[in-house]
């Protein structure tokens, strides 16, 4: 029988494209320096357990169901033997904040899809097992979160018809230092998305015209013309407003984003489907990032560690 098995990946931070990006605009994202790990000891039965601590945390029932679709999935790939050995206790931990926007469940699909698969798989191979486990928690998803976390980097995302995961191209990002956390969350993607379609019904021409603006800046930062923190916190900004008008931006977001642009930010957004949710500043250096860090611990959101909010953090980015 086979020891104990160790993974770990990535989460991602998504910079550009968020909705557009479901129009067949680009969509531009990060991974971060922060990972989801999973340890699997052979055991009769499946089972997710959550945490370093001892005894750790067993999720409850929703989960169990996954368990017969990553067998479906390993079948599929004729990994079926492979994950018979692997069969047991999964434990999950992560410095990685849990379903706040950052890709958690990607990491998870992205770690597991390392297991399954041999040491010499080639990335895209990872990247299709670890989507196909995504469609569990999300049903259709993108393939930007699986693609960050299992290529790492930055990196562009081109949607085309005739392919089932997006074009992945690495991408140079200015010199930056990178403020992010997360809101709790008030609405699901799955929502939101729905809304901007509804929106797109009532108001053709004024929505469409936003989304061709939020997929123009995706452009602008893909085409790497984009050269410096202040243009990258710029367009930060301009995109937050289009995402505003949108409607997909929450009270709580506005209010947050304006206190880092008072604490010195040179721009910011949420990031991701909003609603809440994952949101980032685009600072000039590291103290400066820090004020805006500090000024946002400060400003009371109503936030609970449990709430699927997140604490900011600083990520430098650069070329
Ligand atoms: O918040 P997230 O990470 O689920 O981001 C969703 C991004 C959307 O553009 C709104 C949807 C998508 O699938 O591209």
């Amino acid at each position: 029988m086979m020891g104990r098995q160790t993974a770990a990946a990535p989460g991602k931070l998504l910079l550009f494209g968020e909705h557009a990006a479901v129009y067949g605009y680009p969509a531009v994202g990060i991974s971060l320096d922060r990972t989801l790990t999973v340890e699997v000891a052979p055991e009769a039965e499946w089972r997710f357990c959550f945490g370093d601590r001892a005894p750790c945390e067993e999720f409850d029932g929703e989960y169990g169901d996954f368990f017969p679709h990553l067998e479906a999935v390993a079948r599929d790939a004729g990994r079926a033997e492979r994950c018979g050995e692997l069969r047991g206790h999964v434990l999950i931990s992560s410095d990685l904040p849990i379903a706040a926007g950052f890709g958690s469940s990607a990491a998870l699909c992205g770690a597991l899809a390392r297991l399954l698969l041999p040491g010499n798989a080639p990335v895209d191979e990872i990247w299709s097992m670890a989507h196909r486990l995504e469609e569990f928690f999300h049903g259709t998803a993108s393939g930007i979160d699986t693609g960050l976390s299992v290529l790492g980097g930055s990196r562009v995302f081109r949607f085309t018809r005739d392919r089932e995961l997006p074009e992945a191209r690495p991408l140079s990002l200015p010199e930056a230092t990178i403020v992010y956390g997360a809101l709790p969350r008030e609405r699901t993607t799955r929502e939101l998305v729905a809304a901007v379609g509804r929106r797109l019904e009532d108001n053709p021409r004024g929505t469409r015209e936003i989304l061709d603006r939020l997929g123009a800046i995706a452009d602008d930062v893909a085409s790497e013309t984009v050269w410096g923190a202040s243009t990258l916190g710029e367009l930060a900004s301009r995109a937050q407003e289009l995402l505003r008008d949108l409607g997909v931006s929450s009270d709580p977001m506005d209010r947050l984003i304006s206190a880092g642009l008072d604490a010195g930010a040179i721009g910011g957004k949420l990031s991701g489907a909003g609603g809440g949710g994952a949101y980032f500043f685009v600072c000039d250096g590291l103290e400066s990032g820090r004020r805006v860090m500090t000024a946002l611990q400060r400003n009371d959101t109503g936030c609970t560690a449990t709430d699927g909010s997140a604490a900011p953090a600083i990520l430098r980015i650069g070329p």
